[in-house]
C-alpha cells in the first residue's frame, strides 16, 4: 500500500460529520493530522466537544482537535440544530470528553502545518477534506495566502449542480451558512494555485440514504458501534421523515471521505464555478458546465455516485464486517 495521505479534516459534527470521521478513523489510506472544526451545524465549541467524543469512541485521542471561526465572515450565523439536535449529534447527550480537551487556533493549525508542507513533493502535502461552512478555509486564505503550496487537494462537501438545495431551492447549506467563504476559496482556486476543489455536492450526497434496516444491520454485526450511530441519528431520521417524506437519512460527508480515499467512488466533470453571496440565490453554486465565461476550471463537479459501493465502503471499514457479510446482508436482504 501507498504511504497514508496527510489530511486534516475541516468540520461541524453534526451527525453526518460524525459518521464520516469515524469512516476516515478507520481508514488505513488516511494519516489524520487534526481535526479543525467551524461553526455550522453546531457552535464551534459544540462541534469541537463533538469531535472528541467521536475520538474517545473510536479510541483515537491521540488526534488533535482546534477550534476555529465562530461566526461566518459577513453573514449572521444561522446553525442546524433544528437538523442536528441541541447537542449536534442527535440529541444523544454522549458526556463531555474530559481525558483531551480542544485547543484554539484552528486557522493558526491549518497555517502551520500546510506551511511546514510547501517544500514538500506533492504526495508529502496536505490535503483538506471540509465538510462543514468554508469560513475556516477562507480565513486561511484572507491570513495565509501563501499556505496554499503546501496543499495538495482541497474535497469540499457542499453545494449542488442540479440537485435542489437544501436550505432554500438552490443553496445548500454549508455554503449558504456562509457564502462569502465559498465564494472566496472558490475564487482562490481560480487565480492562486491553479488547483480545483472536488465538489461534493447534494446530487451524489442526496444518494446515500442511511435507512432503520440498514441501522439494525450494523447493530447486528458490531454492537457498540452501531449503538453509537443508531443513537445519533435517531433525530436525524425524524427531521428527515417531517422535512421530506423519507423513512431513513441522508448521510452526505462520508461520502466527501470515501470519494477522498477511492476516487471511483463519484464521477463529474470540471468546470468553473461561482458562489452566489446575495438575493433569494444566496449560497446557490453557479456551475459554468458550457464555459460560457471562459475562466479557470476551479472545480471538480461530482455528479455520479454508487450508493450500494459506497455502503459496502462504510460496512467493511466502520462496522467491520467481512465480504461476505456485506455481501450477504446488503444485497441480499437489508437492502432491497
Ligand atoms: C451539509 O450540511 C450539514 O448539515 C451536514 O453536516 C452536511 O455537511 C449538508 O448540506
Ligand atoms: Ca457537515
Amino acid at each position: 500500500m501507498n504511504a497514508p495521505k496527510k489530511v486534516i479534516i475541516d468540520c461541524d459534527p453534526g451527525i453526518d460529520d460524525a459518521l464520516a470521521l469515524m469512516l476516515a478513523l478507520s481508514s488505513p489510506e488516511l494519516e489524520i493530522l487534526g481535526i479543525t472544526v467551524v461553526c455550522g451545524n453546531v457552535p464551534a465549541h459544540m462541534g469541537a466537544e463533538n469531535a472528541l467524543k467521536v475520538l474517545k469512541m473510536m479510541g483515537r485521542m491521540d488526534i488533535p482537535v482546534f477550534i476555529g471561526e465562530q461566526s461566518p465572515l459577513v453573514r449572521t450565523y444561522v446553525d442546524a440544530m433544528d437538523t442536528h439536535g441541541d447537542d449536534g449529534l442527535g440529541e444523544s447527550h454522549y458526556p463531555q470528553v474530559t481525558e483531551i480537551r480542544p485547543s484554539e487556533g484552528a486557522v493558526q493549525f491549518l497555517a502551520r502545518t500546510l506551511r511546514d508542507a510547501a517544500e514538500a513533493p506533492d504526495e508529502k502535502k496536505i490535503s483538506i477534506i471540509a465538510l462543514g461552512p468554508m469560513t475556516n478555509i477562507a480565513s486561511l486564505i484572507r491570513q495565509y495566502p501563501d499556505s496554499l503550496a503546501g496543499l495538495d487537494e482541497l474535497v469540499s462537501m457542499g453545494g449542488s449542480y442540479k440537485s435542489h438545495g437544501n436550505c432554500s431551492p438552490v443553496a445548500e447549506y454549508n455554503y449558504w451558512c456562509d457564502p462569502h467563504a465559498a465564494k472566496e476559496v472558490y475564487e482562490a482556486f481560480s487565480t492562486l494555485t491553479g488547483k480545483q476543489i472536488h465538489m461534493v455536492g447534494l446530487d451524489v450526497t442526496r444518494e446515500i440514504v442511511l435507512t432503520p434496516n440498514l441501522l439494525e444491520y450494523m447493530q447486528c454485526l458490531n454492537p457498540e458501534r452501531g449503538e453509537f450511530i443508531r443513537r445519533i441519528t435517531r433525530f436525524y431520521f425524524d427531521f428527515h421523515w417531517k422535512q421530506e417524506g423519507i423513512i431513513g437519512c441522508v448521510i452526505n460527508d462520508p461520502l466527501a471521505v470515501a470519494y477522498f480515499i477511492d476516487r471511483t467512488m463519484c464521477s463529474g466533470f470540471s468546470a468553473h464555478t461561482e458562489v452566489e453571496t446575495e438575493g433569494i440565490c444566496l449560497g446557490q453554486t453557479v456551475v459554468d458546465d458550457h464555459d460560457f465565461w471562459k475562466r479557470e476550471k476551479n472545480s471538480v463537479i461530482l455528479t455520479k455516485t454508487d450508493s450500494m459501493r459506497f455502503m459496502k465502503f462504510f460496512f467493511t471499514r466502520v462496522i467491520g464486517a467481512c465480504e461476505e457479510q456485506v455481501l450477504e446482508g446488503l444485497m441480499g436482504r437489508v437492502m432491497r
